[in-house]
């Protein structure tokens, strides 16, 4: 069992000081973990991680699921390496950005432009620009139940942390329920001829009903939107490239991130000629589109972590290891479960591309108090487990059986939990939502 944080919590103290949140995703905050576990990472190494504190762990999240093929992954930081020596950032493009361009958009037939960048939130926003320069139209249009697109103010302005964005900005963001038609529909009806684009997931880890995806396009090219599929977790993830190729669709943009370039800094936005060119150079007289403009977006070793990331997706057959990983992992996790008797306190999605859990209490209401306590007991067995698992070309099926084992041990203690109360056995607070109002 992991019990020493000492330095973790040393770390914990110190940080807050220097970084607000004491990260640089929400996401990888304290208050989204137990006390009880690391402050940061010190290293990792394929599928695993040690804390400064020298434990190691398997780690579930790969790097909030950027990280597809696994820690300081060889054949990457070979590429990698090669590209340093030569220089990272120059007066004028590098060479490797036409390579990549041509190898990225070589995997979206539907595609013919492409335009790099260092964040996620970065391709997002200048997806939405384009719908806006495009259409001429003012509002977009996202789910309101999925969780995350940009930190920018079209998608902050619209979650409960909205301070900081005029409310004037935040109004021309529009949400409707994800995964519904009718939803949808609705909006475009209340909002006629005002909405310059959708941008949505193609999925979650809860699944899609057939055709949606096409209906959905469809249904916004009929109201004279655009329809951008944000691919930045199903890249790579649930098929090669995205699910754009699984449901054989074709968005006029995309957008891709994390696990492209397995864990380095490299993203993009995809899209149709006539929709990305908008903010070209070439067509003169036509007015100018300030698309992205970054002074890092070419840095050329992270580029060559994208290069050797799609030679090993491509090489390897990446995505058949990555499922059949999650495959063994929902039948070795769901027999867990059921042997626990806990089925309708702990749930998981049947999705072999990233299960995710919810965790409930004895009335079937989800507790974040119950969710913090098995979080706590998969940490102290070893597991850097935070309500989901994302599988990895470094996951072997015995990593698999230890989560299970870790898992087996902490749904006992969930037990316990249930029947004495979570307080007792969970040391600190419960986690909190990232979004919500008040600190
Ligand atoms: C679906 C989705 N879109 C966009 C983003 C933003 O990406 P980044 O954190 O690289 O800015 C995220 C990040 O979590 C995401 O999950």
């Amino acid at each position: 069992m992991i019990t020493d944080f000492n330095m973790s919590n040393q770390y914990r103290a110190k940080i807050h000081e220097l970084i607000p949140g004491g990260a640089h995703t929400y996401s990888k905050g304290d208050d989204q973990f137990p006390q009880l576990s690391p402050a940061a990472i010190a290293y990792g190494k394929g599928a695993h991680v040690w804390d400064i504190d020298g434990n190691k762990f398997l780690d579930c999240s790969m790097g909030l699921t950027s990280v597809s093929l696994g820690h300081a992954y060889e054949p990457v930081l070979e590429r990698v390496r090669e590209e340093l020596a030569k220089g990272v950032n120059f007066q004028r493009p590098a060479y490797i950005e036409m390579e990549m361009a041509e190898a990225f958009l070589a995997l979206i037939p539907c595609h013919q432009m492409i335009k790099f960048a260092k964040n996620g939130s970065t391709v997002t926003t200048a997806a939405i620009k384009l719908a806006r320069a495009y259409t001429g139209r003012r509002m977009v249009a996202f789910p309101s139940d999925h969780p995350f697109y940009s930190y920018d103010d079209w998608f902050i302005g619209q979650t409960a942390c909205s301070k900081g964005v005029p409310p004037e900005n935040a109004v021309l963001s529009v949400t409707y329920k994800s995964d519904d038609l009718v939803s949808l529909t609705e909006l475009f009806e209340k909002y006629p001829g005002q909405i310059a684009g959708v941008i949505s997931e193609p999925e979650k880890n809860f699944g899609l009903s057939e055709n949606y995806l096409q209906q959905a396009i469809d249904l916004a090219h009929k109201h004279g939107a655009l329809y951008i599929v944000d691919e930045m977790i199903t890249g790579f993830k649930t098929d090669f490239p995205g699910s754009i190729k699984k449901y054989n669709v074709q968005p006029d943009l995309a957008t891709w991130g994390k696990g492209i370039a397995n864990g380095f800094s490299f993203c993009a936005l995809t899209g149709k000629r006539e929709i990305m060119d908008l903010g070209g150079i070439k067509n003169e007289g036509q007015e100018k589109v300030f698309l992205t403009s970054t002074t890092h977006g070419g840095e050329t070793h992270a580029i060559a972590a994208g290069l050797a990331t799609i030679k090993e997706f491509q090489e390897k057959n990446v995505i058949k290891h990555n499922h059949r990983i999650g495959d063994y992992f929902l039948t070795r996790v769901n027999a867990e479960i059921s042997a626990s008797g806990l089925n309708d306190q702990v749930q998981m999605a049947a999705c072999n591309w990233m299960p995710v859990f919810i965790f409930k209490d004895a009335s079937g209401v989800p507790s974040m108090g119950l969710r913090t306590l098995f979080l706590q007991e998969m940490i102290a067995r070893g597991v850097l487990f935070q309500g989901s698992f994302v599988p990895c070309f470094s996951h072997t099926t015995d990593d698999i059986d230890f989560f299970a084992e870790a898992f087996r041990a902490s749904l006992e203690r969930y037990k316990e939990g249930l029947a004495v109360g979570y307080e007792k056995l969970l040391t600190g607070s419960p986690v909190k939502p990232v979004f919500r109002k008040y600190i």
